[in-house]
């Protein structure tokens, strides 16, 4: 994927392209701006956050693709494409933080389907994600798309400042169906 230009729903334009070595201190300021009960999934020790920046840039953490909105600058979102803890070479997992200045103008929605198309690529068949069942816009995400849930881990992911403990739902996407959803719309409009 090259480095490409969008305009979110409010007319703010960003730029979208993979993470770059360079990056890691503008990943550093994007990941102080996040609050902590938004990132309780990404990695169990949340109180450190060399931890998550390690996750995130690590070439020991297997990720596929990692994607980053810029604006001005600034990154101001980040999505992976990864398969670690995937043990099958069909399967990987999408994770995927907005800075909260800037969720719903359809930037989440646009990373997601850039991610889906990365994966389509990399010819993965399946796609999961993970996430807690208070998150209502990414569920409306999901639901675009087709997602569906699969588990739920009951009081799996625990909050370290309210001590609360919340489930955790795994949902799956099979890609080829996305796929062929592609190629039906692309011969509608075709007109073959
Ligand atoms: C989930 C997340 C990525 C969504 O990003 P976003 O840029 O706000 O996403 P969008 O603007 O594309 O919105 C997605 C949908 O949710 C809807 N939405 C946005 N905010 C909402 C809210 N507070 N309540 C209900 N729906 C909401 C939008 O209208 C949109 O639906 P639509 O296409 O039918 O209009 C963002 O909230 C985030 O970073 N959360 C923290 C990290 C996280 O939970 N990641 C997901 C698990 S890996």
């Amino acid at each position: 994927m090259y480095s490409r230009e969008s305009t979110l729903k409010d007319g703010t334009r960003v730029i979208l392209r993979p993470l770059e070595d360079e990056d890691l201190e503008n990943l550093f300021r994007f990941f102080a701006r996040i609050p902590r009960s938004d990132i309780l999934i990404f990695k169990d020790d949340v109180g450190r956050l060399e931890t998550i920046e390690s996750w995130f840039t690590n070439p020991v953490y297997k990720k596929v693709f990692q994607l980053v909105a810029l604006k001005e600058d600034e990154i101001i979102a980040k999505g992976t494409l990864h398969k670690e803890g995937l043990y099958w070479q069909h399967a990987a997992e999408i994770k995927l933080i907005v800075d909260p200045d800037y969720r719903g103008r359809g930037l989440g929605s646009q990373m997601f389907k850039t991610l889906l198309v990365e994966g389509l690529k990399h010819s993965f068949e399946k796609i999961i994600v993970r996430f807690t069942p208070d998150n209502k816009s990414f569920t409306r995400m999901l639901d675009h798309f087709g997602f569906k849930p699969e588990a739920v881990l009951n009081c799996y992911v625990s909050c370290e400042e309210t001590g609360e403990h919340k489930d955790l739902i795994i949902a799956s996407y099979n890609l080829e169906d996305w796929k062929g959803r592609f190629e039906f719309y692309s011969l509608a409009h075709n007109g073959k």
